[in-house]
């Protein structure tokens, strides 16, 4: 096992006296920092990992690099919550000191075994700037929350030949008696696949082969990242987060997207059938989304609201990114839905309601807030282009469009004095069928927006920098139109 490249990367237990505190401190009073959304305390957070529901409490583990806003040597960062609303944050769970995991402990998702929680992770290893490997290995979390490698790690040491280095973000799950693990892969001829290996024990692996997923993705997929699984209303879903996609007219906008697969999973033949396919969430920010089963057995989504290789205003305080709000998902006529999980009504503080009718104009919504929930029905439409502006003032809009003739609807954030992401566009769009009418749940937390159209079928996620009196919320349209809107301030006691 010394045939690693040194040094290793640098952990938090190599921080020098006072450097995690002045970082802490840096970013403390950083007036962007979510009020009731998961986000690092300093340094740099990535993927959800590991989600569950476990004795009792939700447990959610991120990817996190803590020296500074950008993609280092990761660990394993760790809250808890017994409601999913107030979050206590953990000591770190898994900081990648071995050299089974020399240049970081990466994604991976959980699952019981025996009344404990199974923790994978991929050990990433790099021989140099170019070449590197992959190990997959396995933490264990008791009832009383101990945390420990497992003595055997890794589990499953290197890649198996016909693939790179890339092969990683381990998804468990147990079909028939036997445990299967999906990774994320890159064929040796630079493709993007997904490799499956299985066990009687949750701890022995063996390879079983490549699972023929019939997407017929282009070859300019390079790499198949944070595979998940799960059945739902009695449908299969596969969610992916594949890097390489051509971006189309409204499709695959981001550097990085996420796919969500309907049909059948035959995975001792090693086998999806495709039924439907589409993009999860329309937004900028929204990457390596996880799925869990709650505590009322209802499945339940964190994703990264975050972009890769893109520099994030709060990147001067010393943070960046954080976790969408979770979000319980559906299937319904063939699509994957998401709505808010049911416990976010608890946050509701406030309620404000009210009704308008424009005419070719514009009226305003106030709220002096920059945390809240605004739950808005457009009625009777008769305009051809009309939405609403979020998180405005004179100077800034987040602006949201929907066109009647193009059955289009756009997000536009280029309207602010921090607007940043120029090189991949300021403008993310959706097909949309619009009627006369248009169901719409927004949840704005000072620097994340995400935005629930027509009961979640299209959902767009987006972080946006706004000055502190950029709270302002406006209603247009080109013609005719009638709503209701009930609006409501949103706060959390949790303690990151
Ligand atoms: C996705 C990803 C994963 C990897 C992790 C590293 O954002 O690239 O594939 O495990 O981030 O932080």
């Amino acid at each position: 096992m010394n045939r690693y490249t040194e040094p290793k990367y640098r952990t938090i237990l190599d921080a020098k006296e006072n450097e995690l505190g002045q970082l802490q401190e840096k970013s403390a009073s950083s007036a962007w920092k979510p009020a009731y959304h998961i986000h690092p305390g300093y340094g740099l957070m990535n993927d959800p990992n590991g989600l569950a529901y476990y004795n009792g409490e939700y447990h959610v583990f991120y990817q996190w690099y803590p020296f500074g806003p950008t993609h280092g040597m990761k660990h394993w960062a760790h809250v808890k919550s017994k409601d999913l609303l107030d979050w206590d944050r953990l000591p770190t769970a898994i900081v990648p000191v071995e050299n089974y995991e020399s240049h970081g402990a990466y994604s991976g998702a959980s699952i019981e075994v025996d009344g404990e929680l199974y923790l994978y992770y991929t050990g990433n290893i790099k021989y140099s700037a170019e070449e590197r490997s992959a190990n997959q290995c396995l933490a264990i979390m008791d009832k009383d929350g101990v945390i420990r490698k497992y003595e055997q790690n890794p589990i499953i040491e290197g890649v198996p030949e016909g693939y790179t280095g890339h092969v990683r973000d381990p998804k468990v799950f147990m079909k028939n008696d036997t445990y299967y693990m999906l990774l994320g892969a890159q064929r040796s001829n630079l493709t993007g696949a997904i490799i499956v290996y299985e066990s009687s024990n949750a701890r022995d692996w063996s390879f079983k082969g490549e699972l023929e997923l019939e997407l017929n993705l282009p070859d300019t997929c390079y790499m198949l990242e944070c595979p998940d699984y799960f059945e739902l209303n009695g449908q299969d879903v596969f969610v992916v987060s594949p890097q390489g996609l051509e971006a189309g007219k409204h499709a695959y906008q981001n550097l990085y997207n996420v796919i969500y697969v309907l049909g059948k999973m035959d995975i001792e033949n090693l086998t999806f059938k495709v039924e439907s396919h589409h993009e999860l969430d329309k937004g900028f920010d929204f990457y390596a989304p996880q799925t869990f089963e709650g505590k009322n057995k209802e499945r339940l989504l964190f994703g990264w609201a975050g972009m890769g290789e893109m520099d994030y205003p709060s990147d001067k305080e010393g943070w960046a990114h954080c976790l969408t709000i979770p979000r319980e998902l559906d299937v319904v006529d063939g699509r994957l839905i998401q709505k808010p999980a049911r416990e976010l009504e608890k946050l509701r503080l406030e309620p404000a309601e009210g009704e308008f009718s424009l005419d070719q104009g514009s009226t305003g919504i106030s709220t002096g807030s920059d945390q809240y929930e605004l739950v808005l029905s457009l009625e009777s439409i008769e305009s051809e282009i009309f939405g609403l502006q979020l998180c405005s003032s004179e100077a800034e809009r987040l602006v949201l469009e929907f066109n009647r003739t193009e059955q289009t609807v756009t997000l536009d954030r280029e309207n602010f004095a921090d607007a940043f992401g120029a090189e991949h566009g300021f403008e993310r769009s959706s097909d949309l069928e619009i009627g006369d009418s248009v169901e719409l749940q927004i949840f704005v937390d000072r620097s994340i927006v995400e935005i629930f159209i027509n009961g979640g079928k299209t959902v767009f996620t987006a972080r946006v920098f706004p000055h502190k009196e950029s709270t302002g919320i406006k209603v247009f349209a080109d013609g005719k139109m009638r709503g209701t809107h009930s609006h409501y301030r949103l706060v959390s006691n949790q303690s990151l």
